[in-house]
């Protein structure tokens, strides 16, 4: 399956080969070491080769909770999209969309055009991406409720809508799943009608003979699991139970009361080679877990969609900090009125979403010591509560308090309604296309052709910006600021094709005297027929001509790059 969109990169440093994007890349970090009380900032290059392959696998996708509300939404949006529907609603006739999806429905800044104006390209469409057609989907649920009906009871789409998808979705039918009542709220039981039964480690197979079974029904190249269902209780880290990976794989032996459906589903995907993500905040991803995704060199990531409330407090105290404003006071009010809601009702399970909120600004109030002390935080306060009425339009209220100049105050109350499905499917789509390239992406020192390559780390911490509470690999740096997450996944692509990072300074429209050219840099390799950035300026990559994009594929091994 060749990639759609193309554009190309006129470097020496990037090559176009039938399998593969090669680029030579020079990445660059300020090394800063303490000398007594002089910090000693140094910059140092590492040249790597990153080599990224442009072959799309057949891709399919489980949704664990796949007739949740998200499961089943993002299912139908899936099915709108492909199948390009419209329906009546009582503001006109609205047509399928991706709105939420940065990878569908945003852009992202590829350079200076000839008239010194930005020229932005679909993120689709900067490196070879699955496109959300061709994604086949599948998964597991305790309800045994076709998705039609899922749809329907989760009341999130207009009804025109539903009729339309019904015929495609009353015959998608979720796969049994496991299901431990201590790990969910008491109040979700009537729901689990259709459950796998026998021991922990049975149960754990029986979710390994599913994934194989799709992947070999649908001749799939590549699976991804992903963990939509109920939010569960924390379970509890214990030396011996789960702290290593042999000892998790005891456990399971074992049935070890501690070990939940989520982990039992993580180690399942490890051992089947498959990616797995983690939407909800609870500590599935337990040490052992970490440790044996290491060990098969399978990527996890989570935790809990960054949809609402969150991803606005993770831009505004990010802003407020950054302007030398001090946060003293973040209160967060939520009530909602879906299935989600009402499994949050019960104590334990608000405690894991009340653990994957807490923490969201503390990278941003300990990147400035002016203004707080060394141990010093925001008072930051969570609440949450269940109120049918509202059902999955979940109403998020904050109250943001800042000191500000010569002891005044600021504060900010933001009511924000955030149609919780409508935006969390959109960011299940991103982690899944993301995960996939990542899939496909892999370094090494450039110099070193013998060396071997290695990919990302398991925890792929990449996909921060789409999490609440991202994993990240042991002792390294939680970034929870949404525009350094943003610019983190940004560069890497571009990374991917020798390009610089993009750095903001325009200095080219700054400076007094015109030191730096922007118009037509584009000098072409001859005998190559390449476009000038002309058709890039349109915004749009496909405006390529076929006849090129065509060269590319078929001379895949030719080298188009300057000189
Ligand atoms: N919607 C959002 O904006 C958002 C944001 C962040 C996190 N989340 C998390 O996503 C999850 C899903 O949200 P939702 O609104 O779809 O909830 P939902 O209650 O509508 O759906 C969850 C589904 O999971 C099923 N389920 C429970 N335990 C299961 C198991 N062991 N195996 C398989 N299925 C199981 C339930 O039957 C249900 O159909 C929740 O944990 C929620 O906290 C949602």
């Amino acid at each position: 399956m060749p990639s759609k969109g193309v554009f190309l990169v006129n470097s020496p440093n990037v090559k176009y080969t039938t399998d593969f994007i090669e680029a030579d890349y020079d990445y660059q970090i300020t090394k800063v070491e303490s000398h007594g009380d002089v910090l000693m900032a140094t910059p140092v290059t590492t040249k790597l080769h990153i080599q990224t392959k442009r072959q799309l696998p057949k891709l399919g996708l489980m949704l664990v909770g796949w007739g949740g509300n998200n499961g089943s939404t993002v299912t139908a949006a899936l099915l709108a999209n492909k199948l390009q529907l419209s329906w009546e609603t009582k503001e006109g006739v609205h047509k399928a969309d991706w709105y939420g999806s940065i990878t569908q429905a945003s852009t992202v800044r590829l350079g200076t055009g000839t008239n010194g104006q930005g020229v932005y390209i679909p993120m689709s469409q900067f490196l070879p991406m699955v496109s959300p057609d061709d994604i086949i989907v599948d998964g597991w649920d305790i309800s045994s409720m076709n998705l039609s009906d899922a749809m329907k009871r989760a009341q999130v789409l207009d009804v025109n809508l539903q009729q339309q998808l019904r015929p495609y979705m009353q015959i998608m039918k979720p796969r049994p799943s496991i299901y431990f009542p201590d790990f969910i709220a008491a109040n979700q039981a009537s729901r689990a009608d259709n459950v796998i039964s026998g021991t922990k480690w049975e149960q754990m197979e029986q979710i390994r003979k599913d994934i194989r079974d799709f992947k070999d029904s649908h001749k799939l190249d590549q699976v991804i699991v992903l963990w939509t269902a109920n939010t569960e209780r924390f379970c509890d880290v214990l030396s011996g139970l789960n702290d290593t990976a042999e000892n998790l794989l005891s456990a399971i032996k074992a049935s070890a009361k501690e070990v939940s459906p989520s982990t039992l589903f993580a180690v399942a995907c490890i051992l089947e080679g498959t990616t797995y993500i983690n939407g909800s905040p609870q500590n599935t991803f337990v040490p052992g877990c970490i440790e044996l995704a290491r060990k098969h060199r399978v990527f996890i990531t989570g935790d809990d969609f960054k949809s609402g409330q969150t991803k606005l407090k993770s831009v505004l105290v990010d802003f407020l900090v950054n302007a030398g404003i001090k946060p003293v006071s973040i209160v967060s009010y939520n009530h909602l009125g879906n299935n989600d809601g009402k499994n949050l009702s019960a104590p334990q399970q608000f405690r894991s979403k009340e653990i994957s909120k807490s923490n969201v600004v503390d990278d941003m109030v300990n990147s400035n010591r002016i203004l707080y002390g060394p141990n010093e935080k925001p008072d930051h306060c969570v609440v949450i509560k269940h109120v049918p009425y509202v059902g999955d339009s979940k109403r998020a209220m904050d109250e943001y308090t800042s000191e500000i100049l010569l002891g005044g105050h600021n504060t900010l109350v933001i009511h924000n309604t955030c149609e919780d499905s409508l935006l969390a499917s959109p960011i299940i789509l991103d982690l899944v296309i993301l995960a996939e390239l990542c899939s496909r992406i892999q370094f090494r020192r450039a110099g070193e052709p013998d060396s071997e390559y290695c990919s990302f780390h398991s925890v792929l911490s990449i996909l921060s910006y789409l999490c609440k509470a991202p994993l990240v690999p042991e002792g390294t740096p939680v970034v929870n600021a949404l525009a350094k997450q943003r610019s983190c996944i940004e560069n890497v692509l571009r990374a991917c094709l020798a390009l610089p990072p993009e750095n903001d300074m325009l200095l080219e429209h700054k400076l007094q005297r015109p030191l730096i050219a922007f118009g037509n840099l584009c000098t072409v390799q001859k005998g190559i027929e390449m476009h000038n950035g002309m058709s890039i300026t349109t915004g749009t990559a496909r405006d390529v001509p076929k006849q090129l994009v065509d060269k590319i594929h078929q001379n895949g091994t030719k080298n188009y790059t300057q000189g």
